[in-house]
């Protein structure tokens, strides 16, 4: 594994790395067990990946937890996922705090239950003044919630005068969306070999690189994060240019 992790170029890190953390439910019947026990297992993975990320030195790390849809699921489900949220931050903030991780959220808080959203600002709190991997929980989350959220204080504020509907581009948006503070991210994973994007990052994820493993959650670990960042490494990302002219651009970087 450690040869794996070798051959990753650390000067050419995603600065942000999106991942949807699906199969949890799949893999707990595939072992005869109720989808509970593989939401527990998924959080071997959540540890194991943040470690990873921070080892690396990766500079943002999103994980997709719950989201808006999820809130349909039956209500034993919803119920174990939220105590599971709750006793895992609260078992791991001294961790974060260790390891200089900085906990964010991402989502309709209000929507979560009081019990949850207390713990959740605690860690962020806690957690406010580090300055390495930033940890970013998407819960309660979903993009069509959070762009049409972004429209509404637009439209207040271009009605209270305070911003001019002409001047509004791409980075005034930006502002008014939960990830104002963040990059976009460079590389999107999801496991557990769904072809789709779930109501996730719609808005950032444009020129993100997508990757899809079949592995599900509960198995995903460093190893197959460091498949996923030498697969990011091995593309070339054009933007929109013609591949001549995005190396010519990399040559033209001075080496320091
Ligand atoms: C991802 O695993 C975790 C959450 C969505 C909370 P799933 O629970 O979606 O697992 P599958 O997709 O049913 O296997
Ligand atoms: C996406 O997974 C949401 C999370 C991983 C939190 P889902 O399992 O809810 O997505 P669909 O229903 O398969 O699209
Ligand atoms: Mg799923």
């Amino acid at each position: 594994m450690s040869e794996l992790k070798d051959k990753i170029d650390l000067n050419r890190l995603p600065s942000h790395i999106a991942i949807i953390m699906d199969g949890n439910g799949r893999w707990a019947k595939e072992q005869g067990q109720d989808r509970l026990y593989g939401h527990y297992h998924g959080v071997e993975s959540v540890r194991n990946i943040v470690e990873g990320c921070a080892e690396l030195g990766v500079g943002y790390l999103t994980l997709y937890a719950f989201s808006t849809e999820n809130w349909d699921r039956p209500a034993d489900e919803v119920n174990g996922l939220m105590e599971l949220l709750v006793d895992t931050i609260r078992k791991e903030v001294e961790t974060l705090n260790k390891n200089n991780i900085r906990l964010h959220v991402i989502g309709n808080m209000k929507q979560l239950p009081e019990y949850a959203q207390n713990e959740m600002q605690e860690a962020i709190d806690i957690t406010s003044s580090n300055t390495g991997l930033n940890l970013v929980m998407a819960l309660s989350y979903s993009s069509r919630w959070e762009l049409v959220n972004a429209v509404k204080e637009i439209a207040r504020d271009v009605q209270n005068g305070k911003l001019e509907a002409d001047t509004i581009d791409a980075e005034t948006f930006e502002r008014f969306l939960c990830t104002t503070n963040f990059p976009d991210p460079e590389l999107m994973i999801r496991t557990s070999g769904e072809f789709r994007i779930s109501n996730f990052l719609l808005y950032q994820l444009a020129y993100s690189e997508l990757y899809f493993t079949n592995t599900r959650w509960p198995d995903f670990r460093k190893k197959n994060l460091y498949e996923a960042i030498l697969d990011f490494q091995g593309r070339e990302r054009r933007f929109g240019k013609i591949s001549e002219q995005v190396q010519d651009e990399q040559e033209n970087i001075p080496t320091l």
